[in-house]
């Protein structure tokens, strides 16, 4: 039996503005098995980033609940925070995620500091297990954000991720900003990271970046998901004619 890491259920957000509400999410149910890999697709602006911000518990839900190892989180106070110790999200820019006057080190640092009672030897050595893991080396624990590519600054993004010791990764729109060739770089890190059993949120637009990676895809539209599948299904026998014209555009 699959083994359930995450799961929303029947989560909905309503955005109140001054004159009018925005329905960013209705009702929104879905698993994610450990070690597995969910992708939730669909155009800009049909909710998916706030699904990301309710799970990571920046934003409270309307309506509906997340349970994260079979215990329902909180949006309040420190148990929110506690609860969410073992997950972590990574940003469509990387540079959201590391500290621009910091070193490579001193942001890898600041990750754990606060959480673990590490000698600086422990810490310097965990960066760099998590830095070659990601396909670099120790040579860029003493650059800054601004002597980095994006694809490199993306994988240390995931490194600094990963000190934390996560077993779900969020990832909203990582590749984005990069090219297709390090997005295929990051993706097959990706996969060997859930190959060691860590399970992953991949939020995207683009269904040509599924295929390896996922396991199952949600297709959204408009807050809600209007099919959902194993990801062979999705991509060769999609049922709804938005999927059709998602599969359109990314291939
Ligand atoms: N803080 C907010 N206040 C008001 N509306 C918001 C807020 N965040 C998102 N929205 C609206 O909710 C909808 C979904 O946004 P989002 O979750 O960012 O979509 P996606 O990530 O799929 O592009 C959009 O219409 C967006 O304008
Ligand atoms: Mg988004």
């Amino acid at each position: 039996m699959e083994k359930t890491i995450l799961s929303v259920k029947n989560l909905s957000k309503t955005f109140n503005q001054r004159n009018h509400s925005v329905d960013a999410v209705n009702d929104i149910s879905f698993d994610l098995y450990k070690g597995q890999c969910l992708a939730l697709v669909g155009e800009s602006g049909c909710g998916k980033s706030t699904i990301a911000s309710i799970i990571a518990g920046f934003t409270a839900p309307s309506g509906g609940c997340v349970m994260y190892h079979n215990t329902q989180l909180s949006f309040q106070n420190k148990s929110a925070q506690q609860q969410r110790s073992t997950m972590q999200m990574i940003f469509q820019n990387p540079l959201s995620s590391l500290a621009p006057r910091m070193s490579v080190l001193e942001n890898m640092k600041e990750a754990v500091i606060y959480h673990e009672k590490w000698s600086n030897e422990k810490i310097e050595s965990e960066a760099i297990r998590h830095l070659v893991r990601m396909g670099l080396s120790e040579k860029y624990l003493n650059r800054y954000p601004h002597q980095l590519s994006g694809g490199e600054c993306q994988r240390i993004a995931i490194a600094k991720a990963l000190m934390r010791q996560p077993d779900l990764l969020i990832c909203d729109e990582i590749t984005s900003n990069l090219d297709v060739c390090v997005q295929a770089e990051i993706i097959r890190y990706l996969i060997e990271l859930k190959q060691s059993g860590i399970s992953i949120l991949f939020i995207t637009h683009d269904l040509s970046l599924t295929g390896q990676l996922c396991d199952y895809i949600a297709v959204m539209k408009n807050g809600k998901i209007i099919e959902s599948n194993r990801t062979e299904e999705i991509l060769n026998h999609p049922k709804k004619e938005y999927t059709q014209t998602l599969i359109k555009a990314a291939f």
